[in-house]
């Protein structure tokens, strides 16, 4: 095999929220979505991640948010970095060192940054030139959503299918997300096992994958006919779907909290009373109101002193995956490493 050294990778990647959300694998394997997903990528939640091949070193070392990790966390590194050795005949460990610019403690999944920007940095580091969708479908192997990261504005990952894809660029629909973070802790349980277990043993599991792709379709053609009122009752109904099966999961997966459902109601009474506002919520209980842009500012100073509401952060549809070529990019993440 090669041995390459100093070969540097860097990278910088969005989180995204599943506007039509995707729970569940499918039977095919290789962490294929069961069902078709959409999204809209994030501008200010990023990672960015440094991969660098080196001489002497015995196993892949991993530094996320200037902390060394170990165990599970570094495996799924480490088998990402293994399709990428393998791809480009390298049998070098790795240095990995990645920074979120939003606290972990905020439950704000990194999963799907994290693992954008570690399949591009690797890529890069590798010296290989893939084309976004190859990164795509590396990134969606290790978390499913990572595969929408790739791409900026508004993304779908289908059913079975190893990338995902635009649907429409950032500046298409001017909306925004406004995340009210209303427990700051890290989720209890991994996405996929949750997934695993509402697959054999939710009573309504079927009818979830029965409707969820019905969901998909109005969410899609909502985003591009930038119809909000359509957007938001398809994106709730999606929302409630997904977490109908986990809440009726045995034992139960309960992501809600008190502050959740008191916000699901406030978001249903004001849209009735003519702000255009509507919630999504993923595998956790934070909640998040999407808005078009220009009902952003009035958003905000509602939700900002809501009762049960720790911190907000606010986004808008943001850019896809980006080399980096600054040696500083890493600093400057952690100078950035604060949200309002
Ligand atoms: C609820 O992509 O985190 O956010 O593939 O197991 O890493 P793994 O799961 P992950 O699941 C995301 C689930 C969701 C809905 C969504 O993003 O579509």
């Amino acid at each position: 095999m090669a041995q390459r050294t100093n070969d540097l990778g860097r990278a910088e990647a969005c989180a995204n929220i599943a506007l039509a959300k995707y729970w569940g694998k499918s039977k095919k394997g290789d962490n294929l979505t069961a069902v078709p997903s959409l999204s809209m990528t994030l501008d200010s939640l990023r990672t960015r991640t440094e991969v660098k091949f080196e001489t002497g070193l015995t196993e892949d070392l991993v530094v996320l948010n200037s902390q060394l990790v170990h165990g599970s966390e570094t495996a799924r590194v480490s088998a990402l970095l293994d399709r990428f050795r393998n791809l480009a005949d390298i049998d070098l460990k790795a240095r990995v060192t990645s920074m979120n610019n939003f606290p972990t403690a905020a439950g704000l999944a990194s999963s799907a940054s994290g693992f954008a920007a570690l399949a591009a940095a690797s890529s890069q580091a590798c010296g290989l030139e893939l084309a976004a969708a190859e990164l795509s479908s590396q990134a969606r192997k290790s978390s499913a959503s990572a595969g929408r990261s790739l791409f900026g504005g508004f993304v779908e990952l289908l059913s079975e299918t190893p990338q995902a894809s635009p649907v429409a660029p950032a500046n298409h629909f001017p909306l925004a997300m406004i995340v009210l973070i209303v427990r700051s802790s890290r989720k209890e349980a991994s996405s996929s096992w949750g997934m695993q277990h509402t697959a054999s043993t939710c009573p309504y599991y079927e009818s979830w994958l029965h409707h969820a792709p019905e969901m998909f379709a109005q969410v899609r053609s909502a985003v591009l006919e930038k119809d909000f009122t359509k957007l938001a009752e398809a994106m709730e109904h999606s929302t409630r779907l997904m977490h109908a099966t986990m809440m009726t999961s045995l034992p139960p997966i309960l992501y809600f909290r008190g502050a959740t459902v008191e916000l699901m109601h406030e978001v249903a009474k004001r849209r009735a009373a003519g702000h255009p506002e509507a919630y999504t919520m993923d595998a956790g209980p934070n909640v998040k109101v999407l808005t078009p842009a220009q009902n952003l500012e009035a958003a905000l100073a509602f939700y900002k002193s809501y009762p049960g509401v720790e911190s907000i952060v606010t986004c808008r549809p943001g850019p896809g995956t980006a080399f980096l070529s600054h040696s500083s990019a890493l600093e400057t993440a952690q100078r950035e490493n604060e949200v309002s």
